[in-house]
């Protein structure tokens, strides 16, 4: 177990002095499904742009667990991490790692339809709602597989027929149910269409690379995608893939420079996929300029202040959950009042209560909308009342709320944050923010 370690912030008091430029990184939610489709290859893939966070360590030590072979690799220009999983020797997912990361749930698929069975327990992570994963059970039991329940796990079982063909529509759009169904499927007998599909470029991402490899997907990006199987006929890998830039990672760091930032660059991202963010932001006054692979925001130093918006989280395009935190705390300082929805998870505002600690004018509505009073002064919490990441996106929101603020915070459990942000502190001071991490 890491020791458990916190950040101690200096606050900047309402100054906009952050500048600098930011690298933006492989996007985590992009790189572990491509790690588990490793399992759907007859030899080792290479996977480019990979963020070296803790869940990638976590989905490579499940996948060692399973029996594949991994390892980091450098030529002079690039560094891939390579995965051989062409000898699983086990279907049976470790438990304690599952339980620590949710995206444990996608490897089922992969290693459903390659071996015929896979045995994993309830998959844990961020704990932002009850997080069921009922439609993946219903649509392998449709592909012809048999669920036994165990009192904490599940035991997969399509030996006889393997995966089949057919048509299935997701009573939720989910993100993880589109990318393992649809992994699942590379390897399956026939056809199979998945309807009312999650449109996260992730998803696109990933499709788009297995297709270069001889898969057979039609349609990823849209909510309909069809799937020719090979009937248990492995995947021969052809290209690395290279991991798409992390949307939530820059969409974090646009949000802390519209409150905190005098001028940053942020780099090597995909403005395209932050639409919802930059329009928001954009129609409430904030300095945004984007380019094909960049966006920069300023601040004059005089005018400190925004109109308030309301918020609706959405599945993609839409406004992405994963930033609900880091706007919410955005509009504590925004001149006025402000709604933010919460349409996906129904347990994702706990880090309100740090705000409000602080100083913030919040009110939960109830578990899906809170009501935001600005613009407040955030101030420093009294010795000892610490502040706390609570999940990986409301752990950056908090630092946000930390740099926002007077004086001195220290943030505790950020293992959190660094299962989403690598070297998070050490960005953070490029841009001149004062920031270390304790052991706590
Ligand atoms: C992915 O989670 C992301 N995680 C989450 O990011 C993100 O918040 C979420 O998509 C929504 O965009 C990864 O990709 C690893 P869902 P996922 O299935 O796939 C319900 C982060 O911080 N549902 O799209 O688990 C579910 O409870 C993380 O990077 C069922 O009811 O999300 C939720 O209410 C946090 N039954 C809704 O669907 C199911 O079988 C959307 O969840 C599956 C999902």
């Amino acid at each position: 177990m890491k020791p458990k370690e916190s950040f101690i912030i200096q606050g900047l008091a309402g100054k906009k002095s952050l500048k600098g430029k930011v690298t933006i990184n492989g996007a985590k939610n992009a790189v572990l499904k491509a790690m588990s489709a490793s399992v759907l290859f007859n030899g080792p893939i290479l996977l480019e742009n990979v963020p070296n966070t803790e869940d990638v360590k976590t989905m490579q030590a499940i996948l060692e667990k399973l029996g594949a072979k991994i390892g980091w690799e450098e030529t002079s220009e690039k560094k891939y991490l390579k995965i051989d999983a062409s000898k699983i020797k086990t279907t049976k997912i470790d438990n304690d790692l599952a339980q620590s990361m949710r995206a444990s749930v996608v490897l089922t698929g992969p290693l459903l339809s390659r071996c015929g069975n896979v045995s994993f327990p309830s998959p844990g992570g961020c704990v932002i709602g009850s997080r069921p994963i009922d439609l993946f059970i219903k649509a392998y039991e449709k592909m012809g597989a048999k669920t036994i329940l165990g009192k904490d796990s599940y035991n997969i079982d399509a030996n006889k027929t393997g995966l089949n063909g057919t048509t299935i529509f997701f009573d939720l759009q989910t993100v993880g149910g589109t990318e393992t169904l649809m992994m699942a499927a590379v390897l399956a007998k026939g056809k199979t269409i998945l309807k009312n599909c999650a449109m996260e470029p992730e998803i696109v991402s990933v499709a788009e690379w297995l297709n270069s490899c001889g898969a057979d997907i039609v349609g990823a990006g849209t909510t309909t995608i069809e799937i020719n199987g090979t009937s248990g006929k492995l995947l021969t890998p052809k290209m690395p893939y290279v991991t798409v830039p992390d949307r939530i990672e820059a969409g974090s760091f646009i949000i802390l420079s519209a409150v905190c930032g005098e001028d940053v660059y942020i780099e090597k991202c995909v403005p395209e996929h932050m639409e919802a963010l930059i329009s928001l932001l954009k129609d409430s006054g904030i300095n945004i300029e984007t380019g094909k692979d960049y966006v920069r925001v300023r601040n004059n130093k005089v005018s400190n202040s925004f109109k308030a918006f309301n918020v609706r989280t959405h599945e993609y395009p839409g406004f992405p959950t994963d930033l609900q935190a880091q706007i919410v705390t955005m509009l504590t300082q925004a001149q006025g009042e402000s709604v933010v929805f919460e349409t996906i998870f129904e347990g994702r505002f706990k880090y309100t209560e740090d705000l409000q600690r602080m100083g913030a004018n919040i009110t939960v509505m109830n578990p899906r909308e809170v009501m935001i009073k600005g613009r407040t002064d955030l101030k420093q919490v009294h010795e000892g009342e610490e502040l706390r990441a609570h999940d990986i996106r409301a752990g950056f929101a908090i630092v946000i709320a930390a740099l926002l603020s007077q004086g001195q915070s220290k943030i505790t459990n950020i293992h959190l944050i660094d299962r989403g942000y690598e070297e998070l502190e050490k960005r953070l001071k490029s841009l001149g923010a004062e920031i270390r991490r304790i052991s706590s």
